[in-house]
């Protein structure tokens, strides 16, 4: 007992003695409770501004942190640890995905990355389900059609008919967290659930009734293919246009995970050329997606600034995990969601 609690002074102590010299770097503004947990121990520097930091200003903002809070649009590579310089020892994503942090590089450095995993499955899965039904019930394109004054004749037999979605069959690929919640939605909707993942999940297999297939017997037999894989090289550009051929004519694909997941060119084409019916998409190769891009001119798609994780309850939970993180890792305490070993 009496060790125990000597143990426990002197971490504490540790702590006290570094916590308020060590100074963390907030790229955006994240909400409450992150600043205040965070000021509560560090220097902490939020920028304030809407915009994502150009590259000199990130490297001028990193100069001598010892810890720095992300976000996707930065590119957290050597240059930016370069520009740290040797006291930054914890990149925290304010994201579950880290492809934007060179996972590899920060290893190499003793740097440890963390994210923000459990928190925001929830919000992701409610909104790709509406993005499936906004898909398949032309909601988009009604909503646009009463408001530009276009309805002219009151209740009409085949006024934007679209697909139902109840007992339609749902591919998903990538059974994770947010995959896993997708299908307990969708299973709500008496939807038949397969999914394709690079590990069987034996147990979500009974305990949600779906069924495990390969990916390609998956873009066969789907009417709404979701992706929810994280982005790495297997990842990458793993719908193309073979994957498009075998989908449904009248299929759609969701995507809700990372932009570079779809061969964005392949799938321009396929929506042009009615090789299935529509997209609906939270995220994209480029982001923010051009005005130029094809896909913003078609009535096939439906197109979101990649919000997934956007309520106030988990952005503010997120920001508590990303904080919590870095207070963790030094006090060396509590959980530390770790992506690397260092
Ligand atoms: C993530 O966390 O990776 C999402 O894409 C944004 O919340």
């Amino acid at each position: 007992m009496h060790t125990i609690l000597i143990t426990v002074t002197r971490e504490t102590n540790y702590f006290m003695d570094i916590a308020h010299k060590n100074k963390v770097y907030i790229t955006r503004k994240i909400p409450e409770p992150g600043p205040s947990i965070l000021k509560k121990y560090f220097q902490t520097n939020m920028n304030l501004g809407v915009d994502v930091l150009g590259r000199e200003k990130l490297f001028e903002n990193v100069r001598g942190v010892d810890a720095l809070i992300c976000m996707l649009g930065d590119k957290i590579d050597s240059e930016v640890m370069d520009a740290a310089g040797p006291n930054l020892k914890v990149i925290s994503c304010y994201s579950v995905g880290h492809d934007h942090v060179d996972i590899y590089e920060a290893t190499k450095r003793k740097i440890a990355v963390t994210n923000t995993p459990n928190v925001l499955a929830n919000s992701t899965a409610d909104l790709t389900f509406s993005l499936i039904l906004t898909a398949a019930r032309n909601i988009v394109n009604a909503d646009r059609y009463v408001k530009y004054g276009n309805w002219k004749f009151g209740w009409t037999p085949d006024l934007f008919l679209g697909y139902d979605v109840y007992e339609s069959t749902l591919g998903i690929i990538g059974l994770g967290e947010i995959g896993t919640l997708l299908a307990k939605r969708a299973r709500g909707f008496d939807m038949e659930v397969i999914y394709y993942s690079k590990t069987r999940k034996h147990k979500i297999e009974s305990e949600l009734d779906i069924t495990y297939v390969s990916l390609e017997e998956l873009l066969q037999r789907s009417d709404f293919v979701s992706i929810h894989v994280s982005l790495n090289k297997d990842s990458f550009h793993m719908i193309d246009e073979s994957k498009f051929k075998l989908m449904k004519k009248t299929a759609f694909i969701i995507n809700t995970s990372r932009g570079k997941v779809i061969n964005e060119q392949h799938l321009i084409s396929a929506l042009k050329d009615k090789v299935i019916a529509g997209a609906a998409l939270d995220v994209y190769e480029i982001e923010p997606i051009s005005k130029s891009n094809p896909l913003t001119q078609m009535s096939q798609t439906i197109l979101l600034p990649h919000i997934g994780s956007a309520t106030f309850g988990t952005r503010s939970k997120m920001a508590e995990v990303a904080a919590n993180n870095i207070v963790n890792f030094f006090n060396r305490k509590g959980i530390v969601h770790k992506i690397n070993k260092i």
